[in-house]
């Protein structure tokens, strides 16, 4: 693996490169002083795994450099090292990034981070994906409505009512997100009578997520969506996130990661509907053999199509820059272990991925769809090592009663 960090700060410089150079997978280690020497460096160079570049730079910004490693290096995982968190430069680099890092930052967490990117890296180049990622890239479009909300969303003067206003525009958006915050998984049936309220009860990244879902099942072809089921998979996303986000608060998780909870869950199934709408027939191959063989739907289509709708949705995520810990739930939420060393002596703290991976495991069980293959319950060697067995049926038994109550989707 290969690492380009970028700062001004020749000291910082230094002691990130003496931090990171314990880390095994990391082969080669080079670092700029400035953006225009990264620029040019990365022009001879070919390919890093990962860049950290510092926000505030003379002559070129963070902002523009990272901007152009998106455009000529679209696979590298763009870090950003922020001394001020209020910035003008935040909110475009938080479009631009996969991770934002407060500056000063306590070495192991940097390093956990970074750690948990190259897993992540790794973990996609395996696959055959990266011979169909350039055409990927061409495909779906970011929806329109979403490329709006995130501009609106980049601008510091951003609030609820401005984002509300703006989704009102489009009524079936609207009439959607009115649908679900008044839906049982969310707990205010028939409370939330207008998209203001709407927005402040989902909140805005939740909110940015749903666009965003919504406007990638609408791309679909009608008549694949009917022969796949794509409402019913629609369904299961919302239903996941709802219950990852529950998940992630009863396992006291950072109150700042139950939205992202939220948003895991609703993307998690991403590339599935890739799979649905551009490698069509090869999915359905995979569905037929899962059942056929009673294997899990990943495992068949590694088999058949050489990557996973797991590997494809989170691929597309990096390069939609979603955040890194939504992109690693929704490339692991079927083998969260695989986040952790193979024979780790210590078990590694529960992450979005876990609460993903149960709460889908929880909702398939429950409630199939054509879009699924053969369904597994979750490990129970799992629970145990985390000791959530009773949770996990306390989380199953809500759920079902949720399911129940729910006539959205019924
Ligand atoms: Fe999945
Ligand atoms: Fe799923």
């Amino acid at each position: 693996m290969r690492i380009l960090l970028i700062d001004d700060d020749p000291h910082i410089l230094e002691g990130l490169k003496r931090m990171l150079s314990s880390i095994s997978a990391i082969k080669q280690i080079d670092a700029c002083l400035s953006g225009k020497a990264a620029l040019d460096l990365a022009k001879t160079t070919s390919g890093y795994d990962l860049v950290v570049c510092d926000l505030q730079m003379p002559q070129l910004n963070g902002v523009q450099v990272l901007e152009q490693f998106r455009t000529s290096s679209p696979g590298t995982i763009r870090f950003v090292l922020t001394g001020m968190i209020d910035h003008p430069l935040h909110h475009a680099a938080l479009r631009l990034s996969h991770q934002m890092i407060a500056k000063p930052c306590r070495p192991e967490i940097l390093r956990e981070l970074i750690e948990r990117a190259l897993r992540l890296k790794r973990h996609l180049s395996q696959s055959e994906l990266s011979s169909i990622l350039p055409r990927l890239q061409a495909l779906p479009s970011l929806p329109k409505t979403y490329r709006r909300v995130m501009d609106y969303l980049v601008l510091p003067t951003a609030s609820c009512r401005g984002l509300s206003r703006l989704i009102s525009e489009d009524i079936g958006m609207s009439a959607r997100l009115m649908q679900l915050a008044n839906s049982a998984y969310y707990g205010k049936p028939g409370k939330v009578h207008n998209p203001v309220q709407a927005v402040v009860y989902l909140g805005m990244r939740t909110i940015e997520a749903l666009i965003l879902r919504q406007g990638i099942f609408s791309q679909i072809d009608p008549a694949l969506a009917a022969r796949f089921g794509a409402s019913a998979l629609e369904s299961h996303c919302m239903r996941v996130g709802c219950l990852a986000k529950r998940i992630c608060a009863d396992l006291s998780m950072p109150a700042g990661l139950l939205e992202q909870a939220s948003i895991a869950g609703i993307l998690h199934d991403t590339g599935k509907i890739i799979m649905i709408a551009e490698f069509t027939e090869r999915f359905e191959q995979s569905l037929v053999k899962s059942r056929r063989d009673h294997i899990e739907l990943i495992a068949a289509e590694k088999q058949i199509c050489g990557f996973t709708h797991a590997e494809l949705g989170a691929s597309l995520l990096s390069l939609w820059s979603m955040p890194a810990d939504i992109i690693e739930a929704a490339a692991f939420h079927h083998v969260p272990w695989l986040l952790a060393e193979e024979n780790a002596p210590t078990k590694r703290p529960l992450c979005l991925a876990d609460t993903v991976y149960i709460a889908d495991c929880i909702d398939h069980r429950l409630c199939s769809s054509r879009s699924d293959g053969c369904t597994f319950g979750v490990l129970e060697a799992y629970l145990e090592r985390y000791g959530l067995n009773q949770q996990f049926c306390q989380w199953q038994t809500d759920h079902l009663s949720v399911l129940k109550e729910d006539l959205c989707y019924a």
